[in-house]
């Protein structure tokens, strides 16, 4: 059994500005967040929520929620990244935004619920790959903002946003990054 040549062995992602934003299959859409809900989670608490952001929304959310509060962070921008924010969603051709909604819990740290929704954010973004889409785990600043947050329906202090996994189609294989050399982040005990 080899696993040179598998998924796993050769998964890379594709960078947002690269993906072509034309539409994917409903059956693709479902399939992807049914089996990228299939993560370990301690306790079975399912503590996140995805909200799915796709058609029109993509643009509602770029130009009512990211352009705004850009403007407002940055009120001296350049016409140039005004241009970048009203279109940041857009380059995808829909949008998984992965909340992690902790729970209080007698025995289960809140460490592993944040943990668990890495775990979905990464279990999206190879199920999306494994069929053949450019997709790419954002977060950008917006991931950090109350506004996005609250109108994602987390809760402001207590929820985060894990991640954007946006998806599109390739228009070229990406190339290989960097890699870590194996030698330097393992080693047998
Ligand atoms: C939590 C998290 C947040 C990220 N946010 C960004 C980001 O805001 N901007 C960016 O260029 N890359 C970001 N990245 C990295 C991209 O996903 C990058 O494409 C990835 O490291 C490529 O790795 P891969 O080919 O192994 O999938 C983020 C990664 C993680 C895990």
């Amino acid at each position: 059994m080899s696993f040179e040549s598998s998924f796993f062995a050769k998964r890379r992602s594709v960078v947002a500005k690269k993906m072509l934003p034309k539409k994917i299959e409903e059956n693709h859409i479902k399939e992807i967040l049914e089996a990228g809900i299939r993560v370990p989670d301690h306790g079975a608490l399912n503590p996140w929520k995805i909200k799915v952001i796709i058609g029109d929304k993509l643009k509602f959310l770029d130009e009512k929620i990211i352009l705004p509060e850009f403007k407002k962070l940055n009120p001296n921008a350049s016409a140039n990244s005004l241009e970048l924010e009203s279109k940041r969603l857009q380059r995808a051709s829909v949008v998984f935004a992965v909340i992690s909604t902790p729970v209080d819990h007698p025995k289960i740290p809140k460490w592993e619920m944040r943990l668990s929704s890495g775990a979905v954010c990464m279990n999206l973004l190879s199920c999306a790959q494994s069929l053949g889409y450019a997709a790419q785990w954002l977060t950008e600043w917006y991931a950090y903002n109350d506004r996005m947050l609250t109108y994602l329906g987390g809760r402001k202090d207590l929820d985060k946003i894990s991640g954007f996994i946006y998806v599109g189609h390739k228009i070229e294989e990406p190339k290989e990054r960097r890699r870590p050399n194996s030698s330097e982040v393992i080693s047998y005990i």
